[in-house]
């Protein structure tokens, strides 16, 4: 039957609501941060990708995120997404939910309490009652907020299902408009997750006036199999999150989930609002903004995914490619022609590509300095895939606004020689210089960025892959930086290995600076960039 929805109007009954946690859950676990521009930069990819809910943060746990849930809250119109904050149930939460969405044109306040007996004796030292009175009030206190209120039972699948069932029903009579269970430790096998949801239609009464939803987290590598079952089940709200980023072993991924679902329409005959030509877009944005690749395995953004090794697949592939295919590459946005420009392709050939890369329109500014970087490339690389160009803009578009740029680098190196480095920077505008010498080219080179721009941060991951085959590769090198206890990753490509080494470091120099102005008392923010 059709629910009406206040954010979606008439729902119809095969349409899959897609809710995306990668700006919260995907952004909480460690090392996965990221300052205010890559979050607005990655909620645009995601609306442009289609999903319907946003999460954009969890607007109480600082003044950071606060301003990113603000912040993305004023960038949608009615057409965009519906944005939302997670809450716990207490009024202070909610009410910082409720003001930092106040500019959205649509918006969700997200209520999560525990609900198993568990964590209600360990981590809430709640009753059963004192967790339904807090239900009814808290989603009473959202509603003054937004008409539009998602209830998350945490850690639901490992509730007693009566006291679930009344849970549910408290949330629906106090005004909830979506019914969230989270496999929250990631425990449920496929079958407990449609009983969980048949258990809940069968049983609460007002449910069929509520989306449900399903949040599943991945431990056993169970999270997307949950999340099908939950469909089948009745579920018409999923969450998930790009890359299957999230708490620990992740999320159910939004690419495997819509995937499922578009290729295997026959047996999961629903709808979705997701374009999947832009999900590999999307998933290589999130990995350039978080230094984290995904695994050249992954289904539908793995390096692999749709490579063919052995030779009998390679001859099945050629005659027609749906013998071993289930799913073309062009379909998730793979381009098959990847092989692009070279040194003499101009700046209207490569704004070409980039559309049909799916960049749209890039800023003068950008535009000149990704073009910039392609001739450089060009200049140096055989050939340039779509692979390259795609990290080098990337590389450009997360780092507009960077406050330290490298504009100099000479290293000497050798058999027998002491590496030297010597580093220029532009900080704020103002030119910088530093030179050292290190136990190799990069560590020389890191020792005269420190010099150039003193500052003291702990070294925790330096790592470096190949963007594409061969000796003229682009390297895409990952460096992850320490400061009082709060991680960040840089990353930056190059077909240098040492010049994509220093682009790393700064850009996770320029993302350490950014998360100390927004921690640091106002007072202090001026202050701020000095080391
Ligand atoms: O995993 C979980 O329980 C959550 C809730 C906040 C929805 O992320
Ligand atoms: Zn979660």
């Amino acid at each position: 039957m059709a629910i009406t929805h206040p954010s979606f109007g008439t729902l119809d009954d095969n349409r899959i609501i897609f809710f995306d946690t990668t700006l919260r859950d995907g952004e909480q676990s460690p090392g996965f941060s990221m300052n205010l521009e890559e979050k607005l930069r990655m909620a645009e990819a995601l609306a442009e990708l289609g999903v319907d809910v946003m999460e954009a943060g969890f607007a109480i746990a600082s003044p950071g995120d606060f301003e990113s849930v603000q912040s993305i809250a004023r960038k949608f119109a009615k057409d965009g997404p519906v944005v939302a904050s997670l809450s716990r149930a207490n009024a202070a939460d909610i009410n910082a939910s409720g003001e930092a969405l106040k500019p959205a044109a649509r918006k969700r306040v997200h209520i999560v309490l525990a609900t198993s007996d568990l964590h209600m004796r360990v981590k809430l030292r709640m009753s059963r009652e004192e967790v339904l009175e807090a239900i009814t009030r808290s989603v009473t206190l959202g509603r003054s907020h937004s008409d539009d209120v998602e209830w998350s039972a945490e850690d639901g699948s490992r509730t007693d299902p009566d006291f679930l069932c009344r849970c549910v029903e408290a949330a629906i009579k106090a005004g909830a408009t979506t019914i969230n269970i989270p496999d929250t430790v990631g425990y449920s096998l496929p079958e407990d997750m449609a009983r969980i949801f048949r258990d809940l239609r069968n049983r609460v009464p007002g449910i069929e006036k509520v989306v449900l939803s399903a949040h599943n987290h991945n431990d056993l590598g169970m999270a997307v199999a949950n999340t099908v079952a939950a469909i089948q089940a009745g579920v018409r709200q999923i969450e998930s999150t790009i890359n299957g980023i999230g708490e620990r072993a992740g999320n159910a991924s939004l690419e495997e989930v819509a995937m499922a679902l578009r290729t295997r329409h026959d047996a999961l005959p629903f709808r979705t609002g997701i374009t999947s030509e832009r999900i590999l877009k999307t998933s290589r944005l999130l990995a350039t903004i978080t230094g984290f690749d995904v695994q050249p395995n992954k289904a539908i953004v793995g390096r692999n995914a749709f490579a063919h090794e052995s030779g009998i697949h390679q001859d099945g592939v050629l005659k027609d490619a749906s013998t071993y295919e289930i799913m073309t590459p062009e379909s998730v946005g793979w381009s098959t022609n990847s092989l692009v420009l070279g040194k003499h392709s101009g700046r209207a050939a490569f704004r070409d590509k980039l559309r049909a890369l799916g960049y749209g329109e890039l800023g003068d500014n950008a535009l000149n300095d990704a073009f910039r970087r392609f001739k450089d490339i060009a200049d140096r690389k055989k050939v340039v895939y779509d692979e390259d160009v795609a990290a080098l803009v990337d590389d450009e578009v997360v780092r507009g606004n960077d406050r330290v740029k490298l504009t100099g680098l000479n290293v000497s190196t050798g058999l027998g020689t002491k590496p030297m480095a010597s580093v220029t920077l532009e900080v704020d505008g103002q030119r910088q210089d530093g030179m050292a010498s290190g136990d190799g080219a990069v560590d020389a080179t890191f020792i005269a960025i420190r010099q150039a721009f003193p500052h003291e941060v702990g070294l925790k991951l330096y790592a470096v892959q190949s963007v594409t085959g061969g000796t003229d590769a682009q390297a895409r090198v990952t460096v992850r930086l320490e400061e009082h206890g709060k991680l960040v990753d840089g990353q930056g490509s190059d077909t240098d290995t040492i010049v994509a080494s220093a682009r790393a470091y700064v850009h996770a120099l320029n993302k350490l600076l950014a998360k100390r102005e927004r921690t640091a008392p106002p007072e202090m923010q001026a202050t701020a960039l000095s080391a």
